[in-house]
């Protein structure tokens, strides 16, 4: 199996703050990884090294076989289309109509007049009912997405990268704001997403339960340094709830 990811030494200051403190991290290919921890552990600042969107101070990140840091324009470009981000605050346009949202998970793959038109008339409609379908949200395809719920927004977020059917699935905290069995079924999706194309899943999950249902390896992550690495066939609830440092 390759490697999906490769961290050393992974260091991100913001200011005085040390997000990342020297995160080592090896994820194959196929792997599906809970990422856990306390607030402010730095588990959006991984996954944001992951996607480029943050650059570190120092280490070295490879993500599919490339540093996204030290790839030219058009080659980032590329990568970005290959790795998919749920973001924790979803990034959604809400003055945009559904479709745009959703679409816009395959902006990195479409040339910029396809883009432009898709504003007119929209692109891939097949491909965006059925993703919509999927996270059962099909008859608000051509609602203002700032008319929809909290929770409807998050499954818009998920719709979008089921479109762009990406490699390497970046999930932050995908489902906080769904009841448990839309929270379960987002889960199954973002999993199924990653197995379809032979990828990988990092998912930020605060839900033990969710975490050893439908990841394979659990990371827990304090003060920005990795704390706990097991597999997640050899952990309980109990030994999460041991790890959150809950009391019994
Ligand atoms: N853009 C930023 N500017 C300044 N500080 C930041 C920035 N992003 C993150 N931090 C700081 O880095 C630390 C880690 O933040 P991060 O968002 O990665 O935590 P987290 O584990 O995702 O927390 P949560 O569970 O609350 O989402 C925090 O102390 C936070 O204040
Ligand atoms: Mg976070």
């Amino acid at each position: 199996m390759g490697a999906a990811v490769r961290l050393e030494g992974v260091r991100v200051s913001f200011g005085a703050t040390r997000a990342l403190d020297g995160v080592d991290l090896h994820v194959a290919t196929g792997e599906r990884i809970a990422l856990l921890g306390p607030s402010g552990a730095g588990k959006s600042t991984l996954l944001n090294v992951l996607n480029g969107s943050v650059t570190p101070s120092a280490g070295s990140v490879q993500v599919l076989g490339a540093d996204p840091a030290a790839l030219p324009g058009r080659a980032a470009r590329r990568l970005r289309a290959r790795v998919g981000t749920v973001h924790q605050h979803l990034e959604l346009v809400g003055a945009l109509r559904v479709v745009h949202n959703v679409n816009a998970g395959r902006l990195g793959s479409w040339p910029a007049w396809r883009a432009a038109l898709s504003l007119l008339r929209p692109q891939g409609v097949a491909q965006v009912a059925a993703a919509l379908e999927q996270v059962d949200l099909l008859e608000r395809m051509y609602e203002r997405t700032e008319r929809l719920s909290g929770g409807q927004r998050q499954r818009v977020a998920i719709a979008r990268v089921l479109v762009q059917r990406p490699e390497l699935v970046l999930a932050d905290e995908p489902a906080s704001a769904l009841d448990p069995a839309l929270a379960g079924r987002a889960l199954a999706l973002l999993s199924g997403l990653a197995a379809e194309r032979g990828g990988s899943l990092l998912a930020c999950l605060h839900d033990p339960a969710l975490a050893l249902a439908h990841c394979t390896r659990v990371l827990g992550l304090v003060e920005g340094r990795i704390a706990l690495d097991a597999p997640a066939a050899r952990l309980t609830p109990a030994d999460l709830a041991d790890f959150y440092g809950v009391r019994r």
